[in-house]
């Protein structure tokens, strides 16, 4: 059995600092060593409790250690179920692709093929950009500002971030950036421009393949997109024979209220990427659902020794039979995120001006601050609190609550109690010259 021992975790608190890189983040900006989490609580080893409204980055959407999902895999492991398979076909594997076309494709009217990737999102999205070339033989790919979308290669192409792009060391290419919806103020219409864009022979925008996009973009700071742009820019690709792929990998698998975040706008993409809930575990685990005319791969032509985790198979097919059999629990996540974007807004009333405005969508919501550094005081003050609540933004400037979506009512309203005394903590700072910054910028990452 593994068990905590403080002591011994103490005396090794620095061979984090020895002996890993310095690429961590999230570990800067929470430093604690954890021991032990428990649904939307986490556990320093000295036995701190934490509330944790980052939920891994939004993979971990039904809580740590979900206790239906540990038991499906402990019992899945006693009995020597298939670990690692490659893309062997495995009774794990069955049971899962038989639960997401009953539980989730069949019901939405949806036909799609899975292809699994890699274990990351990024892996994900490399694969539907591949695909999406293939098919329609043009290397051009439209994404939009403020987008993120992984960072290998390919992902960082798609991704807006400068900090995050220029670590890539070489010349990203064969990706056009447009306005998202309210990029260019609230009254432009950039479906519009956009289409003026790919209509003008001289534009200079190579015919692209595909466009991909976030529904709510969940790096880039809670910018949602409205049902209509969404439904305007389905129409455009269309209209101009172009693939529509939805990076679903944060704001999927429940995040906005509903499975898949683009139903709300009522559109089918052509291509949709899935990860990091999917598992419902944390395990890594990602998917590509695609058009099954757009499936013209010749077998191994994209491979990976790690494609379809058995283990998240488990887990997954215990979420999906759990969670989504009924509309109950879509509905409970919709009047959370409705609690919570009342919450947020009565934290931005008495706050204005220093705190701006509600941003995001469901249980992915969060408050823009006017100056960045009053978001990362806010983050640095809740965790002192124990709250553990992260920034996304350009500038790091949102503060973004991405609590596990099976947070009980009473730990959720804990948590923007933390929250709102937390803003306080921080304007209080900011009025007395001391430096607030001890926690890094923020860094958009999976
Ligand atoms: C929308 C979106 N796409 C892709 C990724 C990349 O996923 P990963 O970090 O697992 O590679 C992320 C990670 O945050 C994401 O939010």
């Amino acid at each position: 059995m593994f068990e905590i021992n403080p002591a011994a975790f103490n005396s090794r608190e620095d061979v984090f600092a020895r002996l890993e890189s310095r690429v961590q983040s999230y570990a800067n900006a929470f430093p604690e060593t954890f021991g032990k989490s428990i649904g939307t609580e986490m556990f320093g080893t000295d036995g701190t409790r934490y509330l944790d409204f980052l939920a891994g980055a939004g993979s971990l959407n039904y809580g740590h250690n979900n206790p239906v999902f540990k038991k499906a895999l402990l019992s899945y492991i006693k009995k020597d179920g298939i670990t690692h398979s490659l893309d062997l076909h495995t009774a794990a594997k069955a049971e899962f692709l038989e639960a997401f076309g009953d539980i989730i494709l069949a019901p939405r009217q949806l036909d799609y093929l899975l292809q699994f990737t890699g274990p990351t999102g990024t892996n994900a999205v490399e694969a539907a950009l591949k695909i999406a070339r293939k098919v329609k033989g043009r290397s051009n790919v439209i994404s939009f500002t403020n987008g993120f979308h992984g960072v290998s290669l390919g992902a960082l192409s798609l991704t807006g971030n400068k900090f995050l792009r220029k670590a890539a060391g070489v010349t990203l290419q064969g990706v056009t950036q447009m306005p998202y919806d309210g990029y260019l103020g609230e009254e432009v219409d950039t479906i519009a421009v956009i289409d003026q864009m790919l209509s003008d022979p001289s534009s200079g925008i190579d015919h692209p393949a595909a466009m991909i996009v976030e529904v709510v973009q969940g790096e880039g700071g809670l910018n949602a997109a409205r049902d209509d742009w969404l439904r305007g820019l389905r129409r455009l690709c269309t209209a101009h024979d172009i693939l529509l792929i939805v990076d679903d990998i944060q704001a999927g698998c429940g995040r906005t209220g509903h499975f898949f975040s683009f139903e709300g706008a009522g559109i089918t993409p052509d291509i949709v990427t899935l990860s990091k809930s999917l598992s419902g575990s944390g395990l890594p685990f990602s998917v590509v659902l695609l058009k099954p005319e757009l499936d013209i791969w010749e077998p191994g032509e994209h491979n990976g020794t790690f494609r379809g985790n058995n283990h998240a198979f488990v887990t997954a097919t215990a979420a999906l039979k759990t969670y989504w059999k009924t509309p109950d629990f879509a509905r409970e996540v919709c009047a959370k995120g409705a609690h919570l974007g009342q919450r947020l807004q009565d934290i931005v009333d008495q706050f204005a001006p220093e705190l701006v405005r509600v941003k995001g969508r469901g249980m992915m919501r969060g408050i823009a601050c006017a100056d960045p550094e009053v978001a990362t005081a806010i983050s640095v003050a809740a965790f002192k609190r124990g709250l553990i609540i992260e920034r996304a933004g350009p500038l790091g400037e949102v503060v973004k609550c991405l609590m596990p979506l099976t947070t009980s009512n009473a730990q959720l309203d804990e948590g923007l109690d933390i929250l709102c005394r937390s803003v306080e903590d921080a304007l209080r700072r900011k009025q007395r010259p001391v430096p607030v910054s001890r926690a890094p910028k923020s860094v958009p990452s999976g």
